[in-house]
């Protein structure tokens, strides 16, 4: 396949999962992250809890595919979004496959908390969310609510020096917040042939399209240090790694040699963290706020 019908292929499925609930079928073909797995069995086993038992919540969970996922093997799993939109095709989607769509909720963007118990989950994840968040303090504030004291989770985002940002697919663009720099890199991309073709920009000329995905970047990214998103968790309470543990070496054999040289896993997790995803596992450690970073 080429470049073009890669990528072609690559915004059908994504503009698939904004517009239309997940089905049986493309739930088939639906993996979990290695990292989030690795880390939910983790945190069951040393919360020595049963599968069924085990609390799971998806903080922004889009299409909710990963909460059908994650039912389907028996987990207690709910999810939240915060837009109408997802909120919608995530529960039609759930009801579409026999499942209780009431396990997704939306957010109540008043008290930014969504309408569950406190402490009331035992593992609180986002997947591709932070990113997205505007009001970080709101967001650490309501994953430290739902988790139970002891509990644990997971947040995997972009890193803020990654070198292609995920959304419009163009180098370097999110490392600035100045939009007149942006912009000059996104016609830069588009003239060096790095057009994200979104459908809605498809009929665009390139000028119109490069002002499209400027302001896509400005109204819905928040690229952020990994200092202050980790200050913010450990504000609340909450426990914050970046370590690659032995479950997520053990799920990539061919590594676990490379990760046994003392320096390796050090070195891969600051590149990563830098340049590529950021993998922030947390921990409730206690229940009252702690202002120590
Ligand atoms: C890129 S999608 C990821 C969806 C899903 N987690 C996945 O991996 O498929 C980001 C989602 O986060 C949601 N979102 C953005 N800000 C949020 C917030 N403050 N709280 C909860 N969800 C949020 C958006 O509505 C969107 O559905």
């Amino acid at each position: 396949m080429s470049r073009i019908s890669n990528r072609m292929k690559r915004r059908d499925d994504i503009h698939r999962l904004k517009t239309r609930p997940f089905t049986a079928e493309t739930l088939k073909e639906f993996r979990v992250k290695q990292a989030l797995r690795a880390e939910i069995d983790r945190s069951r086993r040393l919360a020595r809890k049963d599968i069924s038992s085990f609390r799971i919540f998806d903080v922004g969970c889009g299409a909710a595919q990963t909460i059908a996922y994650l039912r389907a093997l028996g987990y207690d799993a709910w999810g939240g979004e915060a837009s109408p939109q997802q909120f919608d095709l995530a529960r039609q989607g759930l009801e579409g496959i026999g499942l209780d769509p009431s396990v997704v909720v939306l957010l109540d963007l008043s008290s930014g908390k969504y309408p569950v118990s406190d402490r009331s989950f035992d593992f609180v994840y986002s997947d591709n969310v932070l990113e997205h968040v505007e009001n970080l303090e709101s967001f650490v504030q309501e994953v430290d609510r739902l988790t139970r004291t002891g509990g644990r989770g997971i947040h995997i985002f972009p890193s803020r020096l990654k070198l292609i940002e995920a959304h419009v697919r163009m180098p370097f663009v999110h490392w600035t917040l100045n939009s007149s720099v942006r912009l000059a890199l996104i016609r830069l991309s588009i003239a060096m042939g790095m057009d994200p073709l979104w459908k809605k920009t498809e009929t665009m000329c390139p000028r119109e399209a490069a002002k499209t995905y400027l302001q896509y970047l400005n109204d819905h990214t928040f690229y952020r240090p990994l200092s202050e998103i980790r200050l913010a968790f450990r504000r609340v309470g909450l426990g914050c790694d970046t370590r690659p543990t032995r479950d997520t070496i053990a799920q990539k054999p061919f590594l676990a040699p490379l990760f046994r040289i003392p320096v390796l896993p050090k070195l891969a997790e600051y590149l990563s963290v830098r340049f590529h995803t950021t993998i922030l596992r947390t921990e409730k450690i206690n229940n009252q706020p702690n202002n120590k970073a």
